[in-house]
């Protein structure tokens, strides 16, 4: 057998950087230079590559790996219903480790934190589905509410976690609630083993097109919304719209804030759709019976989820760490952190968030991006589906301040993404103080007496 070179490559001078691919060989992985690798280079080729640059200061290593990560989002009917096994094998994508698990007899073990208002409601169900199942399961119900979304709470499910010892390939922790128990589960999942893959059953309209589709986690950390978190996406989320028959009115309000504001951004259609059927909506709890409703808004709750939940995708996906600062989604999302903390718990998330796109569409309009006909039709939207429009503590300071937070942490410029018409927007770095205090100064004359207003 030929020695092993110490450095097995001659380094080219001129290029400064040499590339290489890595190729594993019976278990081993090698370093091979170049970019293309020849046609018959035996091994598993990496899609990882690492760059060598040497020079008089010494030598330095580049790696580049790329990380992919695959999630599904099923909606399904009856996820509680024995019949239906999406809740224990929904995740898995390969068919041949689902075909292994079908035949086995070993029990599945399931480790599942639930929110504790959701678990008096569904509890039984959920007891009766891991009996069938001969799933050997611990259930932890918990407080999760807006108050307690903190690091705390996250150690909780971290301790009982450990205390069930589990396995972290097999054994997704499943989190059922609305999108406070999504988030510190999630984040709770990311630290468990450095990456416990995580299921989301959302209960709440909001968490149900929002908060259970992307790939953020996380907890209220200094007083600072979600300052604590990870960009990990679960291994699956199962959505059953049954659950939301039980939200009560004002939450179901508070979710389709979250809806409107992909409407708003991206879908004209989606928009007309909550404008037209938003009271149904509200009345049904997303549930499809109609009657005493026109028949045409039967489809109305299937017809606006499925697209709040598209358009989601469409801007998460490709920016899943939120790498590019210019995100659609942050509409709304530019002064409500900062007003959700400050008069916490009066505020539910969406209802800041509404509150904050009232003022942004006035802004618009200040900067001739909207008419003033396309202002009023949104803002009736808004006041049609019970949410909030104004609030007395969202001071021009906080729009201000909020502003400025936004320049630090954003490059050095605010994008805000705006309106512009119905169903469509722009980012925009360039609005003046001068459009800023207008826009406020009608906002508060137009709608701080409206019946809509919060103080
Ligand atoms: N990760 C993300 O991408 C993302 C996106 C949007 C929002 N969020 C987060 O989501 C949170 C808000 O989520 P939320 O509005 O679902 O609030 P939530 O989790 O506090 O739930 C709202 C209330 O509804 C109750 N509830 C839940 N399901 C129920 C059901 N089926 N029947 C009856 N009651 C039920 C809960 O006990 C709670 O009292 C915020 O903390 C926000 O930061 C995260």
């Amino acid at each position: 057998m030929g020695k092993t070179p110490l450095v097995d490559t001659v380094y080219d001078n001129k290029k400064k950087q040499k590339e290489f691919s890595l190729v594993q060989v019976k278990d081993t992985w090698r370093r091979k230079v170049g970019k293309k690798l020849s046609k018959t280079t035996k091994g598993c080729v990496s899609a990882a590559k690492i760059y060598e640059s040497i020079s008089e200061k010494g030598t330095s290593w580049t790696v580049v790996s790329p990380i992919v990560f695959t999630y599904k989002v099923i909606e399904t009917e009856g996820l509680l219903d024995p019949s239906n096994d999406t809740v224990l094998l929904g995740h898995i994508r390969d068919p041949q480790e689902l075909e292994s698990i079908k035949n086995t007899t070993k029990p599945l073990r399931r480790f599942v934190v639930i929110d504790q208002v959701v678990y008096k409601l569904y509890g039984p169900k959920l007891t009766e589905y891991f009996e069938v199942h001969n799933v050997v399961y611990k259930i932890l119900p918990l407080p999760t509410t807006e108050e307690n979304k903190s690091m705390e709470m996250a150690m909780k499910i971290l301790e009982e976690a450990h205390k069930f010892s589990l396995d972290r390939r097999t054994e997704p922790i499943i989190a059922i609630g609305g999108g406070v128990c999504l988030d510190i589960v999630g984040l709770a999942a990311s630290l468990y083993r450095r990456r416990t893959p995580y299921i989301r059953i959302p209960t709440t309209l909001l968490s149900y097109i929002d908060a259970s589709v992307g790939a953020k986690t996380g907890v209220n950390f200094a007083n600072c919304k979600n300052k604590l978190g990870s960009y990990i996406p679960p291994v699956a989320t199962f959505l059953d719209r049954s659950f939301i028959q039980t939200v009560p009115r004002r939450h179901i309000s508070n979710g389709m804030a979250e809806m409107l504001k992909m409407a708003l951004m991206k879908h004209r259609g989606l928009f007309e759709l909550l404008e037209m059927h938003g009271k149904f909506l509200l009345d049904s709890r997303f549930q499809s019976d109609s009657r005493g409703y026109e028949s045409n808004c039967s489809e109305a709750a299937s017809l606006s989820t499925r697209v709040a939940i598209e358009t989601m995708l469409e801007e998460l996906a490709p920016n899943l760490w939120e790498d590019d600062l210019n995100r659609l989604v942050d509409f709304g999302h530019l002064i409500s952190p900062k007003l959700e903390m400050k008069v916490l718990p009066s505020l539910l998330h969406g209802e800041a968030v509404n509150i904050d796109m009232s003022y942004m569409v006035y802004v618009s309009q200040e900067k001739g991006l909207l008419t003033e006909e396309e202002k009023q039709r949104i803002v009736s939207c808004m006041v049609g589906l019970e949410l909030p429009v104004w609030h007395s503590e969202c001071t021009m300071d906080l729009v201000l301040h909020s502003l400025c937070e936004r320049l630090k942490h954003s490059g050095g410029l605010v994008r805000m993404p705006l309106p512009v018409g119905l169903g469509q927007a722009g980012i925009f770095n360039d609005t003046s103080d001068e459009i800023l205090h207008g826009a406020y100064k009608k906002w508060c004359d137009e709608l701080g007496t409206s019946p809509n207003s919060s103080s």
